[in-house]
Formats: structure tokens, C-alpha cells, sequence
């Protein structure tokens, strides 16, 4: 039997610590998937289809730079506060960015507001896994591979944010068809219910594809109206784009921030 857990939110506070040992029985279970759609998981998905070595999630810029200054190979300084490139960085969180020639053979260390603090609340988990809509099927074929698993949402700022849950309801709905040997939280079928009508439903009445009424969507979340407005608009479509990549990046628990 399968059992898929949904965390709307990561499994800390400010009051709660990523340490504390409440949190850390919170998530018992052998795979984290971890969803930060707009834009952390959508960039780790991407960085590692555009043939990245690896990609090492860093909780501070310090961490990031430290890391970044210790490597062999050739380093990229990468993530965002508050949307927006940091100084001195090699590039931002804009999936656009990411692209072979200047990715190839690179090793990156990404820092991001609330994306790579989720990955490093699941510290504790045996393995995780990264998850976008880019990514989708081949993490529907991940899950199933696992016994107990926890959809962890990153939200923006201690909010829920609804292109995250609406990853999580995809991914329930779709390993659902997959398996009936399966039981789920009431916050996974929540999730899978907000899926179902925002997309599954529009399907035959709009006639227009799946990634379609997703953007329409993601224009309408407050993560998606935040990079609207700093003028990131054409990222809500690349991040809609459901399974126009493959793998799932994963990391296990003798190298707790590396991606590959
Ligand atoms: C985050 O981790 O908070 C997001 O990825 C923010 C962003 O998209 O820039």
C-alpha cells in the first residue's frame, strides 16, 4: 500500500525550527517530493535537463558562496531574494535562464527565499525528490516506486500558494491512476480536488490543451501575479509546461543538499 502525505506548507515555523525534533516526526517518511513551481523546482528541473552536474541547494547566500568558492569544477552562484537576481550572482531564478551553453558541465549552488528552505526542512527524510509540472510524469513514476511518501508545497512566505497545491493535487490524481493500492491525507485530496476542477474539468469544455489552462492558472495565483509584475510574466508559461522534461533530480541522505 502506497500512502502519499500533502504538506500544504513545509513542516516549520519561525517558532518551529527545521531542527526541532517535533517537525522532523511530523515527516516520517522514505521520500520527500518537494514543489516550488514558481520558480526553485521548475530551475532545478531545468539546470539538470540542461546538463548541470549537479545542483547544490544552499540555505544562505554566505553558504552558497562559501560552497561555490570550494569547488573543483565550474561554479555557478544562482538564486534570488525576492524574486530578483542577487548581487553578484551568475544568474537568477528564471527557468529562461538556464540554458545548455552556459549550464553544460556546471556546478550549480542555488539559494532561493522559500525553495530551497523547503528541500532543507526534509533534511531528515531518506530521500527527496525535486517536482514541477515540467518534470510530471516521470515523478508520478518515482512515487510509485515508494511505500510512504510526503508532498511537501514551499508556499511564498509562510502562505499557501495555489500553483503549488495544484502540483500536488496533479501528482495524487495521477499516480491515483496508476494504483488503487493507495491511501491519502485529507490534505492530498484536497489538492487533487483543486486540480480537478481548475484543469482536469476545463479540459473538454475549453478545448485547449492541459498546459494551457495551467498558465491561465498560474496567472492567477499570487506567486504568478508577484513575477507578473516584476515582469517575469513569460515564466508562468515555461513553468506550465507539463512534461516537457524528464528525470527527477534527487538526493539521498549521505549528501543531504546535492541534486543530481
Ligand atoms: C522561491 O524559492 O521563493 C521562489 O523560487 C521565488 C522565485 O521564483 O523567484
Amino acid at each position: 500500500m502506497l500512502s502519499i502525505k500533502t504538506l500544504l506548507l513545509p513542516a516549520f515555523t519561525e517558532a518551529s525550527p527545521v531542527d526541532n525534533v517535533l517537525s522532523v516526526q511530523r515527516v516520517q517518511c522514505d521520500l520527500a517530493v518537494v514543489i516550488d513551481v514558481l520558480r526553485a523546482t521548475s530551475v532545478i528541473v531545468t539546470a539538470l535537463n540542461s546538463g548541470a552536474k549537479q545542483v547544490t541547494t544552499c540555505g544562505t547566500v554566505d553558504e552558497a558562496r562559501h560552497f561555490a568558492s570550494k569547488s573543483p569544477g565550474r561554479s555557478l552562484l544562482c538564486g534570488e531574494r525576492n524574486c530578483k537576481k542577487i548581487d553578484g550572482f551568475d544568474l537568477g531564478n528564471s527557468p529562461l535562464e538556464y540554458v545548455p551553453e552556459i549550464i553544460s558541465g556546471a556546478e550549480i549552488f542555488l539559494t532561493t527565499t522559500n525553495g530551497t528552505r523547503a528541500i532543507e526542512s526534509m533534511s531528515e527524510v531518506p530521500s527527496v525528490a525535486i517536482a514541477s509540472f515540467l518534470n510530471l510524469s516521470s515523478v508520478v513514476e518515482k512515487v510509485l516506486a515508494y511505500k510512504t511518501v510526503c508532498i511537501v508545497c514551499a508556499g511564498t512566505n509562510d502562505q499557501v500558494t495555489l500553483e503549488d497545491v495544484l502540483l500536488a493535487g496533479a501528482l495524487v490524481s495521477r499516480v491515483r491512476l496508476s494504483t488503487d493500492l493507495i491511501q491519502v491525507d485529507d490534505a492530498s485530496e484536497l489538492a487533487a480536488t483543486l486540480w480537478q476542477s481548475r484543469v482536469e474539468s476545463g479540459l473538454a469544455e475549453k478545448k485547449v490543451s492541459e498546459s494551457s489552462l495551467l498558465v491561465e492558472c498560474l496567472r492567477d495565483t499570487y506567486g504568478g501575479r508577484n513575477l507578473s509584475r516584476l515582469g517575469f510574466f513569460e515564466d508562468l508559461s515555461v513553468c506550465g509546461q507539463i512534461d516537457s522534461l524528464s528525470g527527477v533530480p534527487m538526493r539521498f541522505s549521505k549528501d543531504p543538499t546535492r541534486f543530481a
